[in-house]
C-alpha cells in the first residue's frame, strides 16, 4: 500500500537520496544544507515536502511552494510543484498520482485555486504524466543568464 505524508526530521536520509536522484547536478553538501535549513524552518522554499512510502520505504517525493505568479496562471497565490520524483523501479503504479493528489489537497488547504508545475523541454515522460493528471500545457520557456 502506498501512503503519502509530510516529511519529518527522521526522513532526512531518504529525502536526501530522492533529492539527489531528481537533481544530480546539486552536490550532496548543497542538498544536505537545504534539508537542514528546511527542518530549522529557515527556508522560504520548499513550503512543504511530501513523501510517498511503500512498506516503510520512501519511494517518491513532492516539494511544494506557493508562487505569487506562475506561467499561464490567473491567480496570485499558486501552489507550485517544485520537485516531483518517483524511484525508477516504482514508476507506472500510481505513486506519482498519489503525490499530486496530496499536493492538490495541500494547495487547497493553503487557499490556492491553481496548481502549477514545470518540466525540462525534452522531458516527454513528465509532460505525458502531467497531461494524464489533468494539467494543461501553458508554455515553453527558454532561460538565459549574463554576468553583471
Ligand atoms: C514523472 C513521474 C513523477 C511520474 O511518476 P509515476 O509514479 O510513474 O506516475 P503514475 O504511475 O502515478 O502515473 C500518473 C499518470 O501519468 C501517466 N504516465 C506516467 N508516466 C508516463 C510516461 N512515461 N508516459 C506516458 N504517461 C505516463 C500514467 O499513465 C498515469 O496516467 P493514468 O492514471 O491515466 O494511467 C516519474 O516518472 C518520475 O519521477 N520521473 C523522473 C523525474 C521527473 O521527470 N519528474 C518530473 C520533473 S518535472
Amino acid at each position: 500500500m502506498i501512503t503519502v505524508r509530510p516529511v519529518t526530521a527522521d526522513d532526512d536520509a531518504a529525502w536526501l537520496q530522492l533529492r539527489r536522484a531528481l537533481w544530480p547536478e546539486g552536490s550532496e553538501a548543497e542538498h544536505r544544507e537545504e534539508i537542514e535549513r528546511f527542518f530549522a524552518r529557515g527556508a522560504r522554499e520548499p513550503a512543504a515536502v511530501l513523501l510517498a512510502l511503500e512498506g516503510g520505504r520512501a519511494i517518491g517525493l513532492a516539494e511544494l511552494s506557493i508562487r505569487a505568479c506562475a506561467e499561464g496562471c490567473r491567480t496570485d497565490r499558486v501552489a507550485y510543484l517544485e520537485g516531483w520524483f518517483v524511484a525508477a523501479e516504482a514508476r507506472g503504479r500510481g505513486v506519482g498520482r498519489a503525490l499530486t493528489d496530496a499536493a492538490e489537497e495541500w494547495g487547497r488547504l493553503q487557499g490556492c485555486r491553481e496548481l502549477a508545475s514545470d518540466a525540462e523541454a525534452d522531458n516527454d515522460a513528465s509532460a505525458a504524466a502531467h497531461r494524464a493528471l489533468g494539467f494543461t500545457e501553458v508554455g515553453l520557456v527558454r532561460c538565459f543568464r549574463k554576468d553583471l
